[in-house]
């Protein structure tokens, strides 16, 4: 949650503080605000707006101009979005300037002491006692007097400082928020994201949890918060400024549905070895004595939240069916507070597109405190939960910038499917089977591909269903986790209250709901399990209710029975949810268009949860 960025040099920073803000308003667009010092006669000026970054950037006069800035967009924790609250907050002598992502957990505390020394609050913000912390303990250095502050802060931040008794400098620090510095030439940045910066450097060091960065124009000096120099590494950002463009699309979310052919191929490159009937994930092998657990698990826990705790559920099915090892899904933030029993042979993957959800790391966290072996299955390469475990794989699918996640989802249900092979294949799965499913993962892109072609079938669909206030979503087995996604797709970004169930549960309480008014999307593909389906169908029909099927091409006995059908090609049963997913996030996007709201960034939602 919440995106900064920073800029020190000798050219104009406002274009490239309201560029880079916009490339991480997908972290947060209550408020945003920046600070800009001109350096004539030690003149700043600071803005501040509530609501998007277009806001704000009306709000910057033309003639106002600096080469020293640090900028913020917002995603409210600590106060509501308004102009006090939101950021760069100042301290009370008005000299010191802090940007933040994160949260200082024990700032009452530290609020009452700032209190009793006479330092007073405008906003409700945790973020505005750091500020002051900071000048209470500011004697003529300010990177002594951040460090000072930030051994008492409890919590996490990722923060951007500047002192105007020190204006050729800008201070970053780091723990537990992604934080990185871009490199230029006679000019240098800091971020929360590579994608801020793009467009001036390919440059970066990332920064570590505990660490400090001194930047001037031209030099960046790395440290700890207990002052040992940290020699880093200069790493180049290996996105292209087209994976984080809308290239032509009216919203990102289209660009990364449509993108799915692609990434679906991506996630699978250089993994697939068809004539060993097997994957190879190198982020596993390369940590033998992680991959011999793994391989020799008693017990999976998979954590995650939201979608990705989706594809978990598609992981249970898939890992107990083929790999035998029983798993359980936990919602990371039930794992961390719970008790659950980790043995000497538990394995705990921790599923996250951002790699930075707080209650999932936090779910890490706990489990090597108990003792497990822990695998991440990340798309942010370098983030948090990518570091913090101990293997993983990632999924190679590109930045993900529409807030509603799409190509993440498909990318993580071929990587739980890479990594049940492979154990699979270690344990009783043969050859045969091996090379059977790795024909159909290679189908994928091309099937995925023809399904995206039919979107204007769902379009339509999407049109007459518009003005709905409910919507159920049913599916079986590996279809069950993709009626919740299809749900939780709508939800977030139609507003319209949607449940998925299991096709079967309806009839133990939401068929009450059902009615003429009740449009109700059915998982109906030709599975093992295809015949319940259909009895459900015709359960649902039998009340008056409005069926949309999602079935597979040449099933004709589905239009009977349906109001209206979606075909999808046939793949192999564990494979299915990443074709039959792309309709469903197709109505949800078409319904929100038509219902004309701002698809890539719902209301009170953010890309990436980095609180509780
Ligand atoms: C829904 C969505 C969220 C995320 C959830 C976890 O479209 O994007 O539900 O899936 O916040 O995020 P990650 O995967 O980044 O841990």
């Amino acid at each position: 949650m919440c995106g900064i960025v920073g800029y020190i040099g000798n050219s104009d920073c406002v274009r490239f503080l309201i560029d880079g803000l916009k490339r991480v308003e997908y972290r947060g667009y209550d408020s945003a605000g920046v600070m800009i010092y001109s350096g004539k006669d030690r003149s700043n000026v600071l803005i501040k707006k509530t609501g998007r970054i277009l806001e704000l950037e009306k709000n910057i006069d033309k003639n106002i101009s600096g080469n020293i800035g640090i900028g913020h967009t917002r995603w409210a924790t600590h106060g509501e979005p308004n102009d006090e609250n939101s950021h760069p907050h100042v301290s009370n002598n008005e000299k010191i300037f802090l940007v933040h992502n994160g949260i200082i957990e024990n700032y009452m505390s530290l609020k009452k002491k700032l209190e009793k020394h006479g330092y007073s609050f405008y906003s409700e913000t945790d973020t505005e006692i750091l500020v002051n912390l900071i000048q209470y303990n500011y004697k003529d250095d300010i990177e002594e007097a951040v460090k000072i502050a930030l051994a008492e802060v409890k919590g996490t931040y990722g923060i951007g400082v500047f002192c105007l008794d020190e204006p050729d400098k800008l201070i970053a620090a780091k723990l537990g928020s992604p934080l990185l510095i871009g490199i230029g030439n006679g000019e240098n940045y800091f971020a929360s994201d590579p994608a801020s910066i793009l467009k001036s450097t390919a440059e970066v060091v990332y920064m570590e949890d505990g660490e400090i960065a001194v930047i001037t124009k031209n030099s960046v000096v790395h440290k700890t918060l207990t002052d040992e120099i940290v020699k880093k590494t200069v790493e180049t950002i290996s996105i292209e400024l087209s994976d984080i463009e809308k290239s032509g699309y009216s919203h990102f979310m289209l660009k990364e549905i449509f993108e799915q052919p692609r990434t679906i191929n991506d996630t699978m490159r250089g993994r697939l070895m068809l004539e060993e009937g097997a994957p190879k994930l190198g982020g596993l092998t390369q940590h033998p004595e992680i991959y011999k657990s793994l391989l020799n698990a008693e017990k999976i826990f998979i954590v995650a939240c939201g979608t990705s705790w989706h594809s978990a559920l598609i992981g249970e099915y898939m890992l107990e069916e083929y790999a035998r090892i029983p798993v359980e899904v936990e919602y990371a933030s039930e794992f961390r507070y719970r008790d659950p029993i980790i043995t000497p042979k538990t394995v705990v993957i921790a599923i996250s597109q951002s790699g930075e959800t707080a209650d999932t790391l936090a779910a890490i966290k706990e489990a090597k405190r108990k003792g497990a072996v822990t695998i991440g299955i990340c798309n942010v390469v370098g983030s948090t939960i990518s570091k913090e475990t101990d293997a993983g794989v990632y999924l190679h699918a590109g930045p993900e910038i529409g807030v509603a996640s799409t190509k993440a989802f498909t990318s993580q249900v071929i990587t739980l499917a890479l990594i049940t092979l492979d154990i699979a294949r270690h344990k009783d799965m043969s050859f045969r089977q091996g090379y059977k499913i790795i024909k159909e993962l290679k189908l994928l892109p091309a099937l995925a591909e023809s399904i995206l072609e039919n979107s204007e079938k769902i379009r339509e669909i999407a049109h007459k269903f518009k003005n709905a206030s409910n919507f159920l979503y049913l599916g079986r087995g590996y279809n069950f986790p993709v009626a919740l996604e299809g749900a939780l797709k709508l939800k977030e970004i139609s507003y319209i209250h949607a449940e998925g169930y299991p096709a079967a549960e309806m009839k133990h309480g939401p068929i009450a709901l059902i009615d003429e008014n009740m449009p109700v999307i059915f998982i109906a593909i030709k599975d093992s399990i295809y015949d319940k389906v259909v009895t459900n169908i015709k359960e649902v029909k039998a009340r008056n209710g409005v069926v949309i099927s999602i079935a597979s091409y040449g099933d004709d006995e589905i239009e009977s029975i349906s109001d209206y059908v979606i075909k999808i090609p046939e793949t192999t049963n564990l494979l299915s949810p990443v074709l039959t997913v792309i309709p469903l996030q197709l109505m949800a996007y078409y319904i929100a268009v038509e219902r004309g709201l701002n698809v890539d960034m719902p209301r009170n939602l953010a890309k990436s949860v980095t609180v509780e």
